[in-house]
């Protein structure tokens, strides 16, 4: 296992990734799996390997801001399916797909020290390759998130160990501030059931990745 902080791209993923952007042209990889599996890290780790080749673009700057979810009486749930704008990522990704050779498009990203998304912080450039876009729900067969794997050139799933899993989520949620009480009900009752739901679009992913690349 390589390090949590630097962790290493396998050759055989090296290797896909070099065939994707074989072709030319603006690709979207997405990262998908369950709270805590790794995407955002894995999303790091590519950047790492790619350089300006690539940039991020989280799912989850598209978070329904904490004034929203209060309206909405859905702060409780925050991560759920239907605490993001589903919708409005979908336009990003077209408009992702569709970049006009001289339009710089802006993404926003989410804050986790203070759990809101900021609008245009990630500016992405016509001329970089590769977007990755990681989260929870690229998967889903309902909603606007249904239009998602249309728009996306290949979908990894990160597939880890339930427990290992859990407990790296617990870990982040303590260190984002929570009590560990609070960090284990949090996962029991929010995380998991959205973990459920997700590990259940596993299959229809392109690869299966895990660290030791097997
Ligand atoms: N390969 C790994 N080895 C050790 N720790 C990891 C690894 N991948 C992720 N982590 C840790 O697990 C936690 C969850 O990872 P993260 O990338 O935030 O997951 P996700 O984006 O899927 O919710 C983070 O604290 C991260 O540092
Ligand atoms: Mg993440």
């Amino acid at each position: 296992m390589p390090s949590a902080n630097k962790p290493m791209i396998a050759e055989p993923y090296r290797a896909r990734l070099e065939a994707l952007m074989a072709g030319g042209g603006r690709k979207i990889l997405g990262i998908v799996g369950p709270p805590g599996c790794g995407k955002s890290t894995l999303a790091e780790a590519l950047l790492d390997f790619l350089g300006e080749r690539a940039v991020a673009v989280p799912m989850d700057g598209y978070h329904l801001a904490n004034v929203e979810l209060a309206r909405l009486g859905r702060a409780s749930r925050k991560g759920a399916e239907d605490t993001f704008d589903s919708a409005g990522y979908v336009a990003l990704l077209r408009r992702l797909k569709t970049q006009p050779a001289n339009e710089i498009v802006y993404a926003p990203e989410f804050r986790r020290e203070i759990e809101e998304p900021i609008a245009n912080a990630i500016p992405v450039f016509p001329e970089t390759p590769l977007v990755i876009t990681e989260g929870n729900y690229l998967l889903l067969d309902h909603g606007h998130w249904e239009q998602v794997e249309g728009l996306l050139d290949e979908i990894w799933y990160v597939d880890v160990d339930h427990s290992i899993r859990r407990d790296r989520l617990v870990k982040r949620h303590v260190r984002f501030g929570r009590s560990l009480p609070e960090a284990q009900a949090w996962v029991a009752s929010t995380d998991e059931p959205n973990a459920v739901r997700i590990e259940a679009t596993k299959s229809r992913a392109d690869v299966l990745f895990n660290w030791e690349g097997e």
